[in-house]
């Protein structure tokens, strides 16, 4: 069946999409400081405004959700002003807060930053980073249960800081055991992944690297070898991940898709010098998601992706590319990254996906 890229994403708003990862609030205390303190060389900020984001996990859900997505947002935070600041932080966003668990002795996670105009002084990080109490592992296996049946993707963002515990990960693999949805984990352990069998792993280089148990490489930067070291790994990053893909994402090098007997694919990005580049892994993921729950072929879906993420990189501060955006963007005539042709036959498009070898 033939679908046009603007049908694609117009697609995303039927796909129902399980977020399942640590919550965390992303604050900005905004100020000024024009001169430095009395009792130590740093600088006085006067605070004058403050502003609220979902971060980690729910940075994803809101990506998802801007992305036009139904979003069920499965996490735990702390019974605490944080958590408050969360909720009402993501039901700004339009994400529906119902899956947003709360353990009474948990500390919501917060990464605090003190800004003077638009430079950052210090950032404070807080929350419990241990394992989710066993009565709250078994609410998000119970929520699970629920909400996975009638979902077209899970997509987990594992920061490793105590909600998908081996039970949760357990109770994963058994539904997929059962009946297989399309799964897509971001995580800096993607071993303990291996044996879920997740349709895509998207680590990024350095994670990528340090899967392989490999430091020393992530201090190379030439995207030559960077394309060739991933290449020559393929097979140990699917093997160590179990996925059926593997996507590298590289920074300003856009990405490569790594699976099983086919030559690696990459897909570029339009690289772009930003001060802080921060939650465009979070839009990639949620475009891919989107994209193949939607069922484009792969390169189409990271296309998309990168497409999405290059809007976002565009932008101050951690934000998200919204459907309007993308569509915006592939009617443009000078789009002419995405290889519209392979789903529009009139559109002209020069496909940028290329193999490695
Ligand atoms: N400077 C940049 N210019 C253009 N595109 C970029 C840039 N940085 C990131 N991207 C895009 O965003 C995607 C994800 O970036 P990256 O590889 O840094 O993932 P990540 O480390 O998971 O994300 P993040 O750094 O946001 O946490 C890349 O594949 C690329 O398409
Ligand atoms: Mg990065």
């Amino acid at each position: 069946m033939e679908m046009t890229l603007p049908a694609l994403v117009h697609s995303f708003t039927d796909r129902r999409v399980v977020v399942l990862g640590e919550a965390m609030l992303d604050s900005y205390l905004m100020g000024s400081a024009d001169r430095l303190c009395q009792e130590a060389p740093v600088p006085v900020v006067t605070l004058s405004d403050r502003r609220d984001v979902p971060g980690g996990a729910a940075n994803v859900a809101v990506n998802l959700r801007a992305l036009g997505a139904q979003v069920s947002f499965l996490s735990v935070v702390g019974e605490d002003e944080n958590g408050d600041r969360l909720r009402q932080a993501l039901a700004h966003c339009g994400v529906k807060i119902d899956d947003l668990l709360v353990q009474t002795d948990r500390q919501t996670l917060v990464k605090q930053r003190i800004m003077a105009a638009s430079q950052m002084v210090v950032r404070l990080d807080q929350g419990s980073i241990e394992a989710i109490a066993l009565e709250m592992e078994q609410q998000l296996i119970d929520r699970l249960h629920k909400l996975v049946p009638s979902c077209d993707a899970i997509v987990i963002s594992d920061y490793s800081y105590g909600l998908l515990t081996p039970r949760v990960l357990d109770a994963i693999a058994a539904l997929q055991a059962t009946a297989p949805k399309l799964l897509v984990v971001d995580s800096k352990r993607l071993a303990s992944y291996r044996s879920l069998g997740a349709t895509v792993v998207k680590p990024n280089y350095e994670e990528a690297c340090r899967l392989l148990a490999d430091p020393a490489t992530t201090l190379t930067t030439a995207v030559e070898t960077r394309l060739e070291f991933m290449a020559r790994h393929r097979e140990q990053l699917l093997n160590l991940t179990g996925a059926d893909m593997v996507i590298v994402t590289l920074d300003t090098e856009g990405a490569v898709i790594l699976q099983r007997q086919q030559a690696p694919q990459r897909i570029q990005a339009k690289p772009t010098t930003c001060r802080q580049a921060t939650g465009a892994g979070d839009t990639f993921i949620s475009a891919l998601t989107l994209a193949l729950a939607s069922h484009a072929p792969v390169t189409i879906a990271a296309e998309l992706a990168v497409t999405a993420a290059a809007v976002v990189i565009a932008k101050e501060g951690t934000e998200t590319c919204s459907a309007e955006e993308l569509q915006t963007i592939l009617n443009t005539p000078m789009m002419h990254r995405i290889p519209t042709s392979v789903w529009n036959n009139d559109a002209e498009g020069n496909p940028s996906t290329q193999e490695v070898a």
